[in-house]
């Protein structure tokens, strides 16, 4: 059954003990308000490994001002239910004293992965993300580490730290699990009205007709356009960005020249949805 550990020294020493025992120990970083996104990352680390560890920390330093980090809902108590059905053994919950101690000065930030799409639209988000990650790698010292493709630059940004700063941990993305109609699960979900609930699938279905447009041979700077309006049309009150990119590097691409991520984020009413899917030629 699930056990609760707040210290990083507590961690440290749960996750030694069975790297001891020479089980392998996967871990899947959390902010909480969990789903069955979240969960799938859980399952996909116990085919992988032998314990999985995962961590409930709302990071206040990857939300910007103006941004949701004291409304970002909290339930402890049931995403501690939720992970020891899943079969988590150990969860991480830590204050944000013990992650950010007094006189706390460092910063991790990956410049080319970091930039455009969400970097542009949340300035400071991912060196907030990467720093966080960093921390909480080197803490748990997990044999593996995954991430879901849902925020497919942020798992981009952390392959990159991984790579960068020799973090021993191996990185393992998780494809996006989708509510029946398409629409990407997320704990910002719980934020829409019934009305803009709605509306929300039409993000996925605005990437699928880039993705359909891509592979006849159009170019993506048109489709992309077509796409904000479509979605300004059926009700997002705005949109940050739809790009295509190149899957690996995030390279603009303007063409389907190789593996493609279409990539969007949008606004309905005041909740931000984001969403990305692969195209390949
Ligand atoms: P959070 O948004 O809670 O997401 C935690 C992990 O779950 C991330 O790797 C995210 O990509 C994954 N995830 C979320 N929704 C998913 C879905 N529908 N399908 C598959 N995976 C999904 O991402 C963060 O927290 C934070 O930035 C964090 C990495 C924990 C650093 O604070």
């Amino acid at each position: 059954s699930l056990d609760i550990v707040r210290s990083k020294a507590d961690l440290r020493a749960r996750v030694r003990y069975w790297r001891d025992q020479g089980l392998k120990v996967a871990f899947v970083p959390t902010m909480g308000a969990l789903h069955d996104g979240h969960l799938a990352l859980v399952t996909a680390g116990l085919d992988i490994a032998d314990r999985v560890v995962a961590s409930v920390f709302v990071n206040p330093t990857q939300f910007g001002p103006n941004e949701d980090f004291s409304r970002y809902p909290r339930q402890e108590e049931r995403d501690a239910q939720l992970l020891d059905q899943a079969g988590c053994a150990l969860l991480f919950a830590p204050t944000v004293d013990e992650m950010y101690p007094q006189g706390f000065a460092s910063k991790v930030s990956v410049a080319g992965e970091s930039e455009g799409l969400c970097g542009g639209a949340r300035p400071g988000h991912f060196d907030g993300v990467a720093t966080v990650v960093t921390k909480l790698l080197l803490q748990a010292q997990a044999h593996v580490a995954l991430f879901g493709e849902k925020d497919w630059q942020q798992l981009t940004v952390i392959r990159r730290l991984v790579t960068d700063l020799d973090i021993p941990v191996e990185v393992v993305g998780v494809p996006t699990v989708r509510e029946a109609d398409g629409l990407a699960m997320s704990s910002r979900n719980a934020y829409l009205s019934a009305e803009d609930r709605k509306v929300a699938p039409m993000l996925h279905r605005s990437l699928q007709a880039v993705a359909e447009g891509l592979k006849a041979g159009k170019g993506s700077e048109e489709l992309c356009h077509l796409a904000a309006a479509d979605l300004l049309a059926t009700g997002f009150a705005s949109v940050d960005y739809v790009e295509v990119r190149d899957a690996l590097t995030l390279a603009p691409m303007a063409h389907l020249t190789g593996p493609a991520r279409i990539l969007a984020a949008a606004r309905l009413g005041a909740t931000r949805l984001i969403d990305n899917i692969g195209v390949e030629p």
